[in-house]
């Protein structure tokens, strides 16, 4: 039985459109799918297999839609770096005017040393190693997010008597929201932030603003990924906003700031529910005034942090197909190139992608198909049940759309596979970005008995 037989016509053509790619996406009618001018079947050839193809328009396209939802100087745009980052897409993100957010020495470094002001850049992380506090104070970063209580006097002491740097303090607001268990982040029992509730928080605050060293700036939260409700984003706008003006009645003092992070949710496959940038702004808008008037609070400058929103559908995933079987059970197999070691994210997270066939046109129907990477795990699957021509062969190129955020960035070598290489097009050019992992890469690292 095919999947059109099961779904019918209208399903199987909504998954084989193009909603979920990048704007300029086209396809030829031999099949030939184009990105940006550029035929993906001519970079799988020219740069080899498995390889990330980055859409500039579409990212640009992405950064514009929040700076003008979030404009400045009222609001700010932090990019989050951990979705993925290179020093063209930093020269990039400086060049829409967006901030950045990171998490790391070695993101810092990377933008910093890439031109990008650090005074635009914030740091976070749940434990911030003593290199990532040296590099942030060394290169001036904008500003430090405090995630525990005993932060508060390291980076005091740290800063020196001379200093004085800008804090946040990173709060848990006590929400449940995110498309996974392992990415939501804004409740209270987890590893990140100061509980509200407990009045950790509160405290907290207290502290901060008894350092001299520290300049408190504000609040933080970030509630979790893969959001798709504006919902949870104003419960937690309100009870900061509760926090502020408690910070105002026990200190004098009226917080200028207050960032609500990312995890704005993303379409992974044709029909998913999105969060639309512009709607949530114009409603978390609405919501800070009227809160802060309520309280009688200024309104304080509004920083959001969108990671995947920004690159994720901007990047298509390119696989060979190596192998094709189907099983006495009747299922089918394609075999491909990479799998978790680039993509980790099905195995993590359950994620579903919609992968479809390009470089040659197919009159076959469509089947159920899994697409299997090559790793040594059964569970190495990167689309479970996916429509694909039944006259798939080793050779084909299949590309999986929405491919641009927490692949690359949370790749590994498994089975000592080098990483994939990225390469961006633009008006009918394409150039590379980041090469691939080699063998000698992997090599130069072991340096044995
Ligand atoms: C503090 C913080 N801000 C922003 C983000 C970006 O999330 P997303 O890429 O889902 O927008 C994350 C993701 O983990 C985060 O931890």
């Amino acid at each position: 039985m095919t999947v059109t037989d099961l779904l019918g016509d209208e399903a199987v053509d909504a998954l084989r459109a193009f909603s979920v790619w990048p704007a300029t996406a086209t396809e030829e009618p031999g099949g030939r799918v184009l990105l940006a001018g550029v035929p993906l079947a001519d970079i799988a050839d020219a740069h080899g297999t498995p390889v990330y193809v980055l859409d500039e328009a579409e990212i640009r396209d992405r950064a514009r839609t929040y700076r003008a939802a979030f404009p400045a100087p009222g609001a700010e745009v932090h990019y989050a770096a951990k979705a993925f980052l290179c020093r063209g897409l930093v020269r990039l993100l400086d060049e829409e005017g967006l901030g950045l957010d990171v998490c790391s020495a070695g993101e810092l470094e990377l933008a910093v040393t890439a031109g990008f002001p650090p005074e635009r850049i914030l740091l976070h992380g749940n434990a911030k190693s003593p290199a990532d506090l040296d590099t942030a104070l060394r290169l001036g970063v904008g500003r430090i997010v405090i995630d525990g209580p005993a932060e508060i006097a390291r980076i005091a002491a740290a800063v020196g008597p001379r200093g004085r740097q800008k804090v946040m303090l990173r709060v848990t607001p006590g929400i449940g929201a995110g498309g996974h268990a392992k990415v939501r982040t804004g409740t209270d029992d987890q590893k990140f932030g100061l509980s509200l509730r407990d009045g950790h928080a509160q405290h907290a605050v207290a502290r901060v603003l008894d350092q001299p060293r520290l300049e408190l700036t504000g609040l933080h939260c970030h509630l979790g990924s893969q959001i798709t409700e504006v919902k949870p984003y104003l419960t937690a706008l309100r009870r900061l906003v509760g926090l502020m003006a408690r910070v105002r009645d026990a200190h004098g003092v009226a917080l200028p700031e207050l960032d609500l992070g990312g995890g704005h949710g993303i379409a992974y496959r044709p029909g998913d529910p999105v969060l639309d940038p512009t709607a949530l702004a114009r409603r978390l808008r609405a919501a800070l005034t009227e809160s802060c008037a309520a309280a009688g609070l200024p309104v304080p400058r509004l920083l959001v942090e969108p990671g995947r929103a920004v690159v994720g559908p901007a990047g298509v995933a390119l696989y060979r197909v190596l192998a094709v079987k189907t099983t006495a059970g009747g299922r089918t197999f394609a075999a491909v190139d990479g799998g978790m070691s680039d993509n980790p994210r099905p195995a993590l997270y359950g994620v579903r992608y919609a992968p479809r066939l390009i470089g040659r046109r197919s009159t076959a129907p469509a089947v159920r198909t899994t697409v299997a990477g090559r790793h040594c795990e059964a569970g190495d699957l990167l689309a479970e049940d996916v429509a694909l021509p039944a006259d798939l062969r080793p050779g084909d190129l299949l590309a999986v759309p929405v491919a641009g955020a927490y692949h690359l960035s949370m790749a590994s070598s498994y089975n000592l596979v080098g990483r994939p290489p990225v390469v961006a097009v633009r008006d009918g050019a394409a150039r590379l970005l980041v090469r691939r992992e080699t063998l000698a890469d992997l090599r130069a690292r072991d340096v044995g008995l």
